[in-house]
Order: structure tokens, then C-alpha cells, then sequence
């Protein structure tokens, strides 16, 4: 427990990441890096940087939502400090996210509702089953939804982003590794609490696996769904490319839905 209580401790919180990796930082990158010229002026690109982005603003408002109830729900002093933690991370991440969409040219009047047309329902579903439990106070169900499934998941994502990012957008490859840090921390905590929780609660193992396979069930259909988009923009940039050759104006084509 000691080992526990100083890896997840407000001290240990402040010198690795306000005074550590995101010192200098500004909204999680170095105040000097801007979105690529190219990003900007491609009216494709862009667009799929703000589908991209709305999707990881959903993720973490839930992820907001999920780590600041599950304080009220918690069995053990330590832990509630650990959430209080990763709530200021998750609040941090929604804020930087958002930052990126402004970024990206969204107008602030605008951002809600660019955000729910481009939200995917299944993301959504997927947060909603999380939710749920953390409104129901179920410690167990909460810590597994989202230190376990969710965050294991964006672990993956941020990772998957970071490392296509890095060459060509700085800026964002910046945000996101400080994210990969903080996510990190977030799932230790998970791993490293789940095994006394499930000790301590036996009965809850049928009830949590079946949470387990809804989340996973609604987060591989949100993956299908990007993948799907992807192959309509790879279609249409193709397209796009051989109108260029043959002098046809950009204009004519759609943006994917
Ligand atoms: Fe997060
Ligand atoms: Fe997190």
C-alpha cells in the first residue's frame, strides 16, 4: 500500500506532470507549433482533423464525467485523491482537445453543434454504459469501465495518432504525447486497484464481464465506423488527385460523411 500510496499521490501528480512533462506547455504542446498550412487549407483534411478530434473530446468528457463520480463512490481515502487527480487530467484533456478543434477554424458558437453532428452514436452508447454505473456508485463496475476498458482503448488510439502525427504535425503529436502520459498513469491505477476490488467483491465478476463486453462491443463498432469513413475519404482523395491531373476543379467533390 505505501508503493500505492506514493505512485498515486498529489505530490507524486505534481512533480511528474504540472512541473514535469507539460511544464512550458501551452493547451499540451510548445506555444510555438501551429497546425500544418496544409491541414488548414484543405478543406478534406481539415474536415477529417474535426471528426477525428470530436471523437476524442466525447471520449474524455466522459472520461471527465466517469473520474469526478466515481470520487463520491470511492471505498478508500488514496483512491479519492488518485480521482481527484485524474479528474484535473480529464478535464485538461477535454480543454486541450477543444482547443484543437477552435484551431482547426470551428467557431466557439459553433462547437456544440459541430461536436453533436459529428459525435459517433456508438461512442456515445459506449459512454452512456459507463455512466450509468458511475451514477449507480458502483466503485467496481466504474473503475473497470473506464481505467480498464476505456482508457486501455484510448491508450491504443492516442498512441495510434501520436505515431502517424509525428512527422508531419508537430503540434498535435505534442498534445497527445502529454495525454499518453497522463492516460498511463490512469491505467496503472486501474490495473494496480482492480485485483484487491475483485477480491474483496466476488459476486460482481458476472455483472462487470457483461459491462466489459457491452463497452467492447459498442467501442470495436465506433473503430469499424472510423475505418469505414476512412475508406470513403481514401476514395475521394483518390478521386480528387486524378480530377487534379486531368484539370478538373476541386470544388466538385463532397466531404465524406
Ligand atoms: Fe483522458
Ligand atoms: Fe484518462
Amino acid at each position: 500500500m505505501s508503493d500505492f500510496l506514493s505512485m498515486y499521490s498529489i505530490q507524486h501528480w505534481l512533480e511528474s506532470c504540472p512541473q514535469g512533462y507539460l511544464e512550458g506547455t501551452a493547451y499540451g504542446h510548445d506555444p510555438d507549433v501551429r497546425e500544418p498550412e496544409l491541414l488548414i487549407q484543405d478543406d478534406l483534411l481539415r474536415e477529417q482533423a474535426i471528426r477525428t478530434t470530436v471523437q476524442l473530446v466525447v471520449g474524455e468528457r466522459c472520461a471527465l464525467a466517469a473520474s469526478s463520480g466515481l470520487i463520491n463512490a470511492c471505498p478508500d481515502q488514496p483512491s479519492a485523491r488518485f480521482l481527484a487527480t485524474q479528474t484535473l487530467d480529464e478535464a485538461r484533456h477535454v480543454e486541450i482537445f477543444t482547443q484543437r478543434l477552435l484551431d482547426l477554424g470551428v467557431k466557439k458558437n459553433e462547437l456544440e453543434s459541430v461536436i453533436q453532428a459529428h459525435a459517433n452514436p456508438n461512442l456515445v452508447k459506449f459512454a452512456e454504459i459507463l455512466l450509468e454505473k458511475v451514477d449507480k456508485k458502483d466503485f467496481v463496475s466504474g473503475v473497470v469501465g473506464q481505467n480498464i476498458v476505456l482508457e486501455g482503448m484510448a491508450f491504443t488510439v492516442f498512441e495510434l495518432l501520436h505515431q502517424t502525427s509525428q512527422a508531419m504535425n508537430p503540434k498535435f503529436a505534442q498534445t497527445l504525447s502529454g495525454t499518453i502520459a497522463d492516460e498511463r498513469r490512469h491505467v496503472g491505477f486501474g490495473e494496480n486497484r482492480i485485483g484487491s476490488l475483485i477480491k474483496e467483491n466476488p459476486g460482481k465478476k458476472p455483472e462487470v464481464e457483461k459491462m466489459q463486453q457491452e463497452m467492447s462491443y459498442y467501442m470495436l463498432a465506433t473503430f469499424a465506423d472510423s475505418f469505414r469513413n476512412m475508406d470513403a475519404r481514401e476514395e475521394i482523395q483518390r478521386a480528387k488527385e486524378q480530377a487534379g491531373a486531368a484539370g478538373i476543379t476541386r470544388r466538385c467533390w463532397p466531404t465524406p460523411s
